[in-house]
């Protein structure tokens, strides 16, 4: 109903938007219908593919998981927030070099997976890329280059703290 819309305001790639959302309207069909940005996925709607990941202050989290009034006040960064001034991310840049990607539907989370993690932690170890992936499935690739991506990714940044 109409009365029970709640207002929040929630910056986005930057840019503050203000709206009012239903209480139970999920976060990612807040970026994807309210503002166009399809880029964040939806695989399964039930916690499971990790499709949905984005940044949430710089934590990433699975936006179905995630209430749009939640977020009110918050950060969030989505996969078309990622890349600056033309450049893509170094992860963005690894999983395009190293093909860690096949159809691409799980590329947004992994990559969103994969920034947290060298955020994190700047130099993680194979089995430690591969924990911080569990939540993230992909039906394509075998993860095999996906892994690469993300240890190429790590070499490329030399360190660096990269999460916004
Ligand atoms: S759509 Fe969110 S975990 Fe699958
Ligand atoms: S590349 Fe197709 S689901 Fe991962």
């Amino acid at each position: 109903m109409e009365d029970d819309r709640i207002g929040i305001t929630v910056t986005v790639n930057g840019k503050t938007h203000r709206a009012e959302v239903e209480p139970r309207e999920l976060l990612v069909y807040f970026l994807r219908e309210r503002l166009g940005l399809t880029g964040t996925h939806v695989g399964c709607d039930t916690s499971q593919c990790g499709a949905c990941t984005v940044h949430l202050d710089g934590r990433a989290v699975k936006s179905c998981t995630v209430l749009a009034v939640q977020a009110d006040g918050a950060e969030v960064t989505t996969i078309e927030g990622l890349a600056r001034g033309g450049e893509l991310h170094p992860v963005q840049a690894a999983f395009h070099e190293k093909h860690g990607l096949q159809c691409g539907f799980c590329t947004p989370g992994m990559i969103m997976t994969a920034a947290y993690l060298l955020a994190q932690n700047p130099a993680p170890s194979e089995t430690e890329i591969r924990h911080a992936l569990e939540g993230n499935l992909c039906r394509c690739t075998g993860y095999v280059n996906i892994v690469e991506a993300i240890r190429h990714a790590a070499e490329n940044m030399g360190g660096a703290h990269v999460s916004r």
